[in-house]
């Protein structure tokens, strides 16, 4: 995801400005910083821009989500539901916060299954956190509608696709509130960074508090700040911040880039008839910062990518399936419940059952999907040299393998 591959002269002049000043902190100050509010005008950007009313600036993605929780009032006795193909950052806000977090298979789409999350809910569902996986979303419909039914909240995990849409309305606004982050490798970076959107005042108001040591930031004298409720410090810094407002300008030239490269590179692939690609609920929607596809079986899949690293052109072919950050199968951590600090007991024992239960169904997908990564900076050859070496090998392994391609 390739906010870092266009770094020039804009990200530098707007952090200039900051260093100018030598206000690096986003809050207090108002003399010497000379009007210089990077984050407050990147927070107007976001929402000006992903169409919410709200958006607070935070120090990650993962800290994003995390306040967000906190904001909705998950905690203690809660569950939230949550695919078992994510970053592991989803379900560390959720412990975070205290609450279990309830891993469920995924379909076709790489999210949620709507099924499976009916069949986890019990009196405890709190949420239901969609992870909008490698640039496209989950079934939102479905998942909204099983909100509805149950009076459950909806908090979208956008981390990974800033700028996709689903049926006209950008991904992260469709529920209570989205996460975004700007990490280094996200479509659009601050170094680090993060963003909660919503449409909540409410919301907002405590995303505002809670990641600022639950500061009520009501008056010009940062000392006589209330603390309405305990907070934390997730806040931005705004080097970070002036960062992001040079990238959120480029915004719509990586997702166009995208777009093109993601379809060409689809058109190579699709001649092999035995790949099928990834279900997308809302096409006109992808951010296509990936185009992710499947194989036939398991082993045929494997035997690519190994193919594809013998000849050294594995680079941008990600197989989660073996990947340690991103898939249930290899979060040992997780389904041991291995922390530094002891868990309650309850929340241990919530942990280790529900990480721990049969994937076998998400096993399926995962074990035969491939997600290539969309570069922006790619010219036509290298794409279509890219494509025809990734199908010749594909061609090559099926042949070996007995299957006619
Ligand atoms: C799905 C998902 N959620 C959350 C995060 C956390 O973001 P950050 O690295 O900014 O903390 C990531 C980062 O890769 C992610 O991919």
């Amino acid at each position: 995801m390739p906010g870092f591959e266009l770094w020039s002269n804009e990200e530098r002049k707007e952090v200039n400005e900051v260093l100018e000043t030598g206000i690096l902190m986003r809050y207090g100050f108002d003399g010497p910083r000379k009007g210089i509010w990077k984050s407050k005008q990147l927070e107007e950007e976001i929402c000006k821009r992903f169409g919410s009313r709200y958006a607070q600036l935070t120090s990650s993605g993962t800290s994003a989500l995390t306040t967000a929780m906190s904001a909705l009032g998950i905690g203690y006795g809660d569950e939230v539901i949550m695919p078992c193909f994510t970053f592991v950052a989803s379900f560390e806000s959720v412990l975070r916060v205290g609450a279990v977090p309830v891993l469920v298979d995924i379909d076709e789409t790489l999210t949620l299954n709507p099924e499976a999350v009916r069949r986890a809910i019990t009196p405890k569902t709190k949420c239901v956190m969609p992870v909008h996986m490698c640039g496209s979303m989950a079934d939102l419909d479905a998942l909204t509608a099983i909100c509805k039914e149950y009076n459950l909240l909806l908090l979208e995990d956008t981390c990974q696709s800033i700028g996709s849409s689903y049926k006209g309305k950008p991904l992260g606004t469709i529920g209570e509130a989205g996460a975004f982050s700007f990490d280094f490798v996200k479509t659009m970076t601050c170094g680090e960074g993060g963003a909660v959107i919503t449409n909540r005042e409410d919301i907002y108001q405590k995303c505002d508090g809670y990641s600022d040591h639950g500061h009520d930031h009501q008056g010009v004298d940062r000392g006589a700040d209330l603390h309405p409720f305990i907070g934390y410090n997730y806040r931005i810094s705004e080097l970070h911040a002036a960062v992001g407002l040079a990238q959120i300008k480029k915004i719509d030239t990586v997702l166009g880039i995208q777009k093109r490269n993601h379809q060409h590179l689809k058109n190579v692939l699709s001649q092999v008839p035995e790949i099928s690609f990834r279900k997308i609920p809302d096409p006109a929607g992808d951010s296509c910062t990936f185009l992710s596809w499947f194989l036939p079986t398991a082993e045929i899949t494997r035997a690519v990518i190994n193919e594809l690293k013998s000849q050294n052109i594995l680079a941008g072919n990600f197989y989660w399936f073996d990947n340690n950050w991103h898939y249930i199968r290899k979060w040992d951590h997780l389904k041991n419940a291995t922390s530094l600090s002891s868990l309650h007991p309850e929340l241990r024992t919530a942990v280790i059952h529900h990480a721990n239960k049969d994937f076998t169904a998400s096993d399926a997908i995962m074990s035969r999907c491939v997600s290539t990564a969309i570069g922006v900076l790619w010219t036509e050859e290298q794409l279509k040299e890219k494509g025809d070496k990734i199908v010749a090998v594909i061609k090559e392994v099926l042949q070996r393998q007995g299957v006619n391609a």
